[in-house]
């Protein structure tokens, strides 16, 4: 099992609707290739957790790489695990919007994001780096 986890910034021409449209591809794909994990998107970036067997997420993500809908891709880590995160989720996706939202009001989100996704009953050093990158991008724009 291999996890890995970027950033990147949409581009103005990848509007909202065409976003849910490559999440529902993306969806059945990764349902397909036993791909699992999680995407963020909030003003603009993104932040993807993806984890599966290792030649099939180094092909996924030189797909994702190369997709010229979004740019500014940044690997954050990556790490060799025996088991999944995210093993209920094909592609679960966290639309932040563009909403000016109290740091507060961010954080109670976050709380609940990380509970439903159970995540917290695998406590791993790539949890609280995903969750801490998190935090970090929704507060980047907190009000
Ligand atoms: C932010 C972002 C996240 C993506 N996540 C996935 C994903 O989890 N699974 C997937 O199959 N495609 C995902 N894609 C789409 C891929 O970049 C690519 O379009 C898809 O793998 C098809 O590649 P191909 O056109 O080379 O066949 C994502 C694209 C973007 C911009």
């Amino acid at each position: 099992m291999f996890s890995l986890i970027y950033r990147s910034v949409a581009r103005e021409s990848f509007i909202e609707s065409d976003i849910y449209k490559m999440l529902s591809d993306a969806r059945d794909f990764n349902a397909e290739h036993h791909i699992t994990g999680c995407l963020l998107y909030h003003d603009r970036k993104f932040l993807q957790f993806l984890e599966g067997e290792k030649s099939v997420i180094i092909s996924l993500f030189n797909a994702i790489e190369s997709d010229s809908r979004h740019h500014k891709i940044a690997v954050l880590k990556t790490e060799d695990r025996q088991d999944r995160i995210f093993d209920r989720w094909s592609m679960a996706f966290y639309d932040y919007g563009n909403l000016r939202l109290s740091a507060q009001h961010k954080l109670r989100q976050i709380d609940q994001f990380f509970e439903s996704s159970r995540a917290f009953e695998k406590s791993s050093k790539l949890t609280s780096n995903y969750f801490g990158e998190v935090r970090e991008m929704l507060l980047e724009s907190a009000l």
